[in-house]
């Protein structure tokens, strides 16, 4: 794998590659790469000539300090990672250079209010900060094919607006959440998990798991109740929100339609590690 620290220096190699017509794909990250990174990497990879992947912790989504020193870097192993992966390109920008006077402020007041809600709601100024690192990104790298997990899926309908704004020549793909075997989504705040929150970790993925598997038979309403009752077995689970939307608009929803697509989405914290998770219902 390649590695490239400064904008000007893989900016000069992309151009070059996209000169001789190679498809580019892009894998945008924090780092701590999990399996689920690797699948985003994998696919890249088989859609694409050169897949770059991209390790910045970018400090403007971070609304809480000690989430932010606390954010896992272990960038030897992810090195190692991207290199058995057959990963071509890593870039590796330093603040100053992604928030330097080439950076331009994004009209945050475009974006709808989805960047408001759920997430939005209670880590306030996160969507802010991952729509202009999002664009800065883009802008640089200006790939063909992007790859996002659907673990955190406001964000993936966030970066679709800002595909539809600003780069309509992107093609966004949506990929499937990997789970431990035990249904756990894979995150990289996972690792602060201890032995017992890890245990009640679970509860997450069981409570929509449960969701699904009664959407037939029940309003959302009910359906959100079995999911917090059955996390509440757990009195040390801390629950953000647990909810049932629309997957294009967020909005919660009362009944269900053939015309929508629902989603459950759930943030809970387990011990100080807050985690999300969700998943489409019908289907
Ligand atoms: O999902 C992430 O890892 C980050 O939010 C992203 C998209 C790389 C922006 O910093």
């Amino acid at each position: 794998v390649q590695i490239y620290k400064r904008v000007s220096d893989i900016s000069k190699v992309l151009e070059a590659l996209k000169r001789k017509n190679k498809l580019i794909g892009y894998v945008p990250t924090m780092g701590a790469l999990h399996q689920g990174h690797a699948s985003l990497i994998r696919k890249s990879i088989i859609d694409n000539d050169i897949t770059v992947c991209s390790i910045f912790v970018n400090p403007t989504q971070f609304n809480d300090k000690s989430d932010l020193e606390n954010y896992p870097r272990p960038i030897e192993l992810d090195i190692k990672t991207l290199m058995s992966e057959g990963c071509q390109i890593l870039f590796l920008p330093e603040v100053n250079d992604i928030y330097s006077k080439d950076f331009e402020e994004v009209d945050l007041m475009q974006f709808s209010s989805i960047r408001n809600m759920l997430e939005g709601r209670f880590r306030p100024g996160h969507f802010d900060g991952v729509i202009s690192v999002v664009k800065r990104l883009f802008d640089i790298v200006n790939p063909h094919n992007v790859y996002f997990g659907q673990k955190d899926f406001q964000q993936c309908v966030i970066i679709n607006e800002i595909i539809k704004k600003y780069f309509p020549q992107i093609s966004f793909h949506l990929c499937p959440t990997v789970r431990e075997s035990d249904g756990l989504a894979l995150s990289s705040r996972n690792v602060h998990l201890s032995i017992s929150e890890r245990q009640d970790a679970l509860k997450l993925s069981a409570a929509l798991a449960l969701i699904k598997n009664n959407c037939a038979e029940f309003e959302p309403r009910d359906l959100i109740k079995q999911g917090l009752n059955l996390i509440n077995e757990s009195n040390r689970i801390i629950v953000d929100y647990l909810e049932i939307v629309d997957s294009e608009t967020l909005i919660a929803i009362e009944k269900f339609s053939p015309n929508q697509t629902a989603i459950a989405v759930i943030a809970a914290f387990c011990g100080k590690t807050r985690l999300v998770d969700n998943m489409f219902l019908h289907q």
